[in-house]
């Protein structure tokens, strides 16, 4: 029941601060400790690599993901796009482990590295929202997503529910080997100050639905830049305003830009620049002004400690392993107001279905 909200994903971005509440009870103890399955922690920590697979806003998810298990956890990470891996199989590592993350449990494409997989015999966990789903139930593992049944199309909740369920195993896993980085990573107090930033972004969502009309209603294309993890929220972001509003919007690694794709820079497009990383803020303000000198609409979406005086959308400040989970609420909120604001169906983008069982 989407109550007084006019549509699900309005619903579904605002339930996000207490999803993240809801993931630090169930997964954290009181003294801040990861509580997960030690089978599930023995069986990844005696493989040498994690295969993360997963479709669309998932794998967007996973690369956010990688980060976490490399830098938390010290494990080398690759990330794929199930339907690719499924048909073009790398050279494996001598002891893979495979990580799906899936919102639904259903799709299709997953489904299908998860039954090669299991046919190699290697183990894997499914990361997703809906028990007994059947990623779920082909996997050795399942770590539940908590966040609620998500009915729009458009997925909201479960990204940043995935990349916190990931944020809780890959800080389980660094603390069981030692690692000063996870032992140092005070994960409940950040998802704390991650459920109160949100809260504060979706407060303020007046201020994006004015941007909306501005820039991006009457807009045929438009980018969203960053570097690192900033360019996997680029991708992500641009996504979430593709399928809801119809412009074509492009995530882009903010120096790769300039290698032939800022000729489609023209007067007024709309160029989103996502800076929350101190060792390349400086760089991709450099590229957001390569773009501005071609007539490109900048617009900025930072943190607080990284702010300039006339930057657009400031989020507060979390350690910068996790500012996804707030740099992606205004790009939510964005697609949001401008499919609202052209008058579609938010809900129910044409061509595109909630759960996707073909491949
Ligand atoms: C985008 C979106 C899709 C799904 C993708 C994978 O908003 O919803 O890109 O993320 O189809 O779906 P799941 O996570 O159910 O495997």
């Amino acid at each position: 029941d989407k109550g007084t909200y006019p549509y699900y994903m309005l619903k579904e971005i605002d339930e996000q601060p207490n999803v993240m509440r809801k993931l630090s009870s169930k997964y954290l103890n009181s003294d801040g400790k990861p509580v997960v399955d030690n089978d599930l922690l023995d069986a990844i920590k005696q493989s040498d690599r994690l295969y993360i697979v997963a479709a669309g806003t998932s794998y967007h998810a996973g690369l956010v993901g990688k980060n976490l298990f490399e830098k938390l956890a010290q494990v080398p990470t690759e990330v794929h796009v199930a339907s690719e891996f499924a048909y073009n199989m790398p050279l494996l590592a001598d002891k893979p482990f495979f990580i799906f993350l899936s919102q639904s449990g259903e799709t299709a494409d997953s489904r299908e590295v998860l039954v090669n997989i299991n046919r190699l015999g290697y183990k894997s966990l499914t990361i997703t929202n809906v028990e007994n789903s059947t990623l779920s139930r082909e996997s050795n593992y399942t770590l539940l997503l908590h966040a609620g049944p998500e009915i729009s199309v458009a997925s909201t909740k479960a990204y940043t529910a995935q990349i916190t369920v990931e944020a809780i195993l890959a800080k389980a896993l660094g603390e069981s080997d030692n690692v000063e980085a996870a032992q140092n990573f005070n994960l409940k107090q950040q998802l704390g100050l991650v459920a109160t930033g949100m809260q504060a972004i979706v407060d303020e969502k007046e201020t994006i639905n004015e941007l909306s009309k501005k820039y991006f209603v009457n807009a045929n294309r438009s980018f969203y830049i960053g570097r690192g993890i900033d360019y996997f929220v680029s991708l992500e972001s641009s996504l979430k305003l593709k399928e809801i509003s119809y412009i074509l919007a492009e995530g882009f690694a903010s120096g790769e830009l300039k290698h032939g794709t800022i000729a489609l820079i023209e007067k007024g497009t709309p160029v989103i620049g996502i800076i929350t990383q101190s060792n390349t803020a400086g760089l991709t303000r450099s590229n957001l002004e390569e773009t501005m000198a071609r007539g490109a609409k900048t617009i900025t979406i930072t943190t607080e400690s990284l702010a300039k005086d006339n930057d657009d959308i400031v989020i507060p400040d979390v350690d910068e392993l996790l500012t996804p989970l707030l740099s992606v609420i205004p790009a939510q909120l964005l697609a949001y107001y401008t499919s609202l604001n052209k008058g579609l169906d938010v809900d129910h983008p044409r061509n595109l279905a909630k759960s996707v069982t073909v491949q």
